[in-house]
């Protein structure tokens, strides 16, 4: 149970990637400020955090079942928290998809907006009302710099996490008359079994439904790619959680948490051409005629982003 002056925090899709490792750099916070209830939809998934958490298990770290695409589930996992009180909810569970859109069914899509869309809301209508009553808390929300800008052969993924960006700017305003902060945090790539399961996926497909110089694009030339991409400029599962442990602790709290500081001339790019167009054709250039030249722009991205670009991001050290 939470002591007098903890921090209750409940984090959505803890089994693996980042959900873990924010559960338990906040665990094992030195100061013992935190009382962080872990959720997974199977606890059968546990033990790699069990194992990572180590002494705090039990102590300043415990476990509930919840997944966020079950109304009951997330009903009866809030309903168990001591008095319902969350002070930091930290929706971190999310699914991928990447492909042609021609050969992804609508189901795989939907499934897609009920976790990483109306998985977030359901989480945040459970939660929000008892931090209103009580005039304080904290949404965190993990978004992703592909809710800012979208990437080709992820349309759909990218779609879910726009989505979450609109829904998250509309309610910050409300939420702030309430004394309730709303923080998203927006990683680029990071290491986890996303991209694991990406990969996997991908290469079990054959993609029916998509014509073959589809198919040919997105795994010749937008694949390698997006190896070189996450092997040049991705980020550790540790990085984001000291990033969103960072934006907990703010004495004010910043909207906007890009996490890497390579992707700010990106999301520049966007705003400074409002015809769309710089971005377009930027994105077309890189992927069909930079080809092979990818993974050496990508690696001199890395070394030569000037310092100036970090201060625009929350720094993960
Ligand atoms: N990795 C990246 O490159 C990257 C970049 C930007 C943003 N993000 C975002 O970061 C978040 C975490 O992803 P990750 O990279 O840490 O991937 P991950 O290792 O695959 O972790 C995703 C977590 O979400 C859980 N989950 C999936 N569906 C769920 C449901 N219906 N209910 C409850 N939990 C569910 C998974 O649980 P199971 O074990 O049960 O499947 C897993 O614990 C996601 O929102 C993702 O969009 C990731």
């Amino acid at each position: 149970m939470a002591q007098p002056g903890q921090k209750v925090v409940l984090i959505t899709g803890c089994s693996s990637g980042i959900g873990l490792r924010i559960a338990v750099l906040l665990a094992k916070d030195e100061q013992k400020r935190y009382y962080v209830i872990a959720t997974m939809r199977d606890l059968k998934r546990k033990d790699k955090l069990v194992e990572a958490a180590g002494d705090a298990y039990g102590k300043t770290l415990t476990l509930l079942t919840l997944d966020v695409c079950n109304d009951e589930s997330v009903k009866q996992c809030i309903n168990s928290v001591k008095d319902r009180h969350i002070d930091v909810l930290v929706n971190n569970a999310g699914i991928g998809l990447v492909g042609p859109l021609e050969a992804i069914s609508m189901d795989e899509m939907k499934k897609v907006f009920e976790t990483n869309f109306f998985g977030v809301i359901r989480m945040i209508k459970e939660v929000m009302p008892d931090m209103k009553k009580r005039r304080g808390g904290h949404i965190i929300v993990i978004s992703s710099v592909m809710g800012l800008q979208g990437v080709v052969f992820n349309d759909v993924y990218a779609a879910s996490k726009f989505a979450m960006e609109g829904f998250c700017e509309s309610l910050a305003v409300q939420l702030l008359k309430f004394n309730v902060i709303l923080s998203m945090i927006e990683p680029g790539p990071v290491h986890t079994e996303f991209e694991m399961k990406m990969i996997q996926d991908v290469s079990q497909k054959d993609y029916p439904g998509a014509d073959p110089d589809t198919v040919h694009y997105f795994k010749n030339v937008y694949l390698p790619s997006s190896v070189d991409i996450f092997e040049a400029l991705g980020q550790t599962p540790d990085d984001i959680a000291r990033c969103t442990k960072k934006v907990i602790e703010a004495s004010s709290p910043r909207f906007r948490n890009l996490t890497n500081p390579l992707y700010t001339p990106i999301v520049a790019m966007k705003y400074a051409d409002e015809t769309g167009g710089l971005s377009v054709k930027t994105f077309y250039h890189m992927l069909f005629n930079m080809g092979s030249l990818m993974h050496v722009t990508m690696t001199a991205m890395k070394y030569l982003t000037c310092g100036c670009l970090r201060s625009r991001t929350v720094s993960p050290h």
